[in-house]
């Protein structure tokens, strides 16, 4: 295992009708700028569930947040802070609201001279930001109980994510009845995504991390245990609790501490994204396939571990037990309804091109072993037209 410092300040408010809390851990005296995206939390009563709890506090609102959010729309959200004077944001949605209202949070109280530099350098250069906490509605990213955030910029379609110390929620708000509205291409992008930021950190070198290892497979082994009734039946409490605390776990920080982490799926499937709109759990059900194939070398032992522990595989040998590994993993996100090929979204040759054009240009080497060049990612996603 390797060496590791680690600290999460978020505090997890769990269950149903946990969203009256928000009166106690809002501040009191704060003017509260409350951001959210294009309007299910109107539809799902969440948004009264929100202003009841805030009654006495002063609220501003912020409407409008994209999926995957757009840079151009937060930095409309930083005038409206402030000319309203505000000191403290409450984002109440999916992913993309929360990780818009960290880039605002950051942005609100950055002192160079773009803000756009913060994606440019990964959060380094946040040295400050707004307090802010969430309620969370969609069971996916993790957002709520880390410090990283995507933004898009539309003008130029490019995807780029940030970390800070300084963008963790103070608190996050998960209350598994607003899930129950969520649409069955959500909840499918939600168990995709969450199971892929596990293999992020869990399918690289054997490590001999244990704690790290178990817990990753309890992850991945609850979110497809629930994962029947979360797609195919009506909306139910306990499978809906389970899977919106794995999704937390999934990317926490926890299972990744002390081990190598990848994060080329996510790094490929942004560009998907960015150029094709494409789901973020959608590109990343056709990329990890394929780096699961092309870069089995190192993986080997990892994905036999996978295949033994969580899919319960015995294979003839070796070869056999990776390759039916392999074709598990894609036959769950088919059973979620996941399509995983380019060619389900009318996407050829021409749309690698472009990806890989992307990389090349950057010099980006991903990967665990930073093995992964825009060659690399071009035989990557060659295998999955
Ligand atoms: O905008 P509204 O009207 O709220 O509707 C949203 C949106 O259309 C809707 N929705 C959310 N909660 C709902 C609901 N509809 C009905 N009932 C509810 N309870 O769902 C749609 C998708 O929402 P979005 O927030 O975009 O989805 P998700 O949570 O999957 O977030 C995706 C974004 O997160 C980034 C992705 O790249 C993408 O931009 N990620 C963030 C990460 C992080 N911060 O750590 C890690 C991830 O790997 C990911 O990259
Ligand atoms: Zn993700």
């Amino acid at each position: 295992m390797n060496n590791f410092m680690y600290a999460n300040p978020t505090e997890i408010i769990f269950g149903q009708g946990m969203i009256e809390k928000l009166k106690d851990v809002v501040p009191k005296a704060a003017r509260v700028l409350m951001i959210y995206g294009g309007g299910s939390i109107l539809r799902n009563g969440v948004y009264d569930q929100v202003k009841a709890a805030l009654s006495e506090h002063t609220v501003i609102e912020f409407a409008g947040i994209e999926p995957n959010p757009h840079y151009e729309t937060c930095l409309q959200a930083v005038t409206c802070i402030r000319e309203q004077k505000i000191d403290f944001l409450l984002a109440v949605g999916g992913g993309s609201v929360l990780d818009a209202t960290k880039f605002i949070a950051a942005a609100a109280s950055y002192t160079g001279d773009d803000p756009w530099q913060i994606l440019l350098d990964g959060g380094s250069s946040i040295t400050q930001a707004l307090p802010f906490g969430a309620v969370m509605t969609l069971p996916a990213t993790g957002s709520e109980m880390n410090d990283g955030g995507v933004i898009t910029r539309a003008a130029t379609q490019e995807k780029l994510s940030f970390t800070s110390p300084h963008t963790f929620p103070a608190f996050s708000v998960l209350d598994p009845l607003t899930t129950y509205t969520l649409p069955t291409r959500q909840l499918a992008n939600g168990l995709v995504d969450a199971f892929i930021h596990v293999m992020e950190q869990y399918l690289t070198d054997q490590h001999q991390a244990l704690v790290q290892d178990y817990m990753a497979e309890a992850v991945v082994k609850v979110l497809i245990e629930t994962s029947e009734a979360i797609i195919h039946q009506a909306p139910e409490y306990n499978s809906r609790a389970n899977f919106m605390w794995a999704a937390t776990w999934a990317l926490n920080g926890w299972i990744g501490v002390g081990v190598p982490n990848d994060w080329a799926t996510h790094a490929i499937g942004h560009e998907l994204t960015a150029l094709y709109g494409l789901d973020h759990a959608q590109t990343l059900a056709i990329v990890l396939p394929g780096v699961m194939v092309m870069e089995k070398a190192h993986k080997a032992r990892k994905i036999m571990q996978l295949g033994r522990n969580v899919f319960g595989i015995d294979a003839i040998d070796d070869d056999a037990l990776i390759t039916q590994t392999i074709a598990a993993v894609e036959a769950w996100f088919h059973s979620v309804g996941m399509k995983t090929r380019l060619s389900d979204y009318q996407l050829d040759a021409t749309a690698i091109d472009a990806i890989c054009a992307r990389f090349a240009e950057r010099g980006w080497q991903l990967g665990e072993h930073r093995s992964i060049d825009a060659k690399r990612v071009r035989e990557i996603l060659t295998l999955r037209l």
